[in-house]
């Protein structure tokens, strides 16, 4: 695909723990994309339940939330991203590799650092959108538009108490 295309990327936990900013960082480089927005933030139950809502029925939820959340590996923070560029979807997920860490591509990030705990939930590094509609969704829910080096979506100007605020077309996340 030769389309210019955004993609969530959240470095995990224990890809924090486990020291490997740099190494995902470098890669990432590599694939010839513009990195958008950035930011090195805790992740509160609301934002990580809405991140996997898809995932509520699923018997590990409870434990997906505290793993994004920091508290099974002691690092309560996330370095979450937006990056930019042609077919950047597929080359994120490339780089990531499948998300069951056994299945993943023993050189991509997740064959090379993942793992699946004897509960049987993927400690998977790295989080990246899935498609064109996750991604806005996700970047929507992440980000607020001024945190974005540029408008990769539709923004709207409203005033709260007087002040000037830079929305989301909508407000709404769906
Ligand atoms: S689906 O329906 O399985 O394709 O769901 P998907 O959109 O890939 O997202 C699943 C996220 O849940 C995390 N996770 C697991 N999925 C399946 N099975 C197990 N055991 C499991 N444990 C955790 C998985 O890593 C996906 O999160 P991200 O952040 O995308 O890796």
């Amino acid at each position: 695909m030769n389309i210019n295309q955004a993609t969530l990327v959240i470095i995990k936990p224990d890809g924090l723990k486990k020291s490997l900013t740099g190494n995902i960082l470098t890669r990432l480089s590599e694939m010839k994309l513009e990195i958008a927005a950035a930011r090195v933030m805790r992740v509160s139950r609301e934002l990580a339940a809405e991140h996997y809502r898809h995932m509520q029925d699923k018997p590990f939820f409870e434990e997906l939330l505290k793993y994004l959340m920091g508290e099974l590996h002691n690092r309560k923070k996330v370095l979450a991203m937006v990056y930019y560029g042609k077919d950047a979807i597929r080359k994120v997920r490339l780089l990531a590799g499948s998300t069951n860490p056994e299945e993943a591509e023993p050189t991509s990030i997740r064959g090379a650092y993942g793992r699946i705990t004897t509960n049987g939930l993927y400690e998977n590094v790295i989080h990246a959108s899935e498609n064109e509609e996750e991604a806005e969704r996700e970047i929507k829910l992440w980000f607020k538009p001024e945190e974005i080096i540029f408008d990769i979506y539709p923004t709207e100007i409203t005033i709260r108490n007087n002040v000037q605020e830079k929305n989301w077309l909508s407000g709404i996340v769906d």
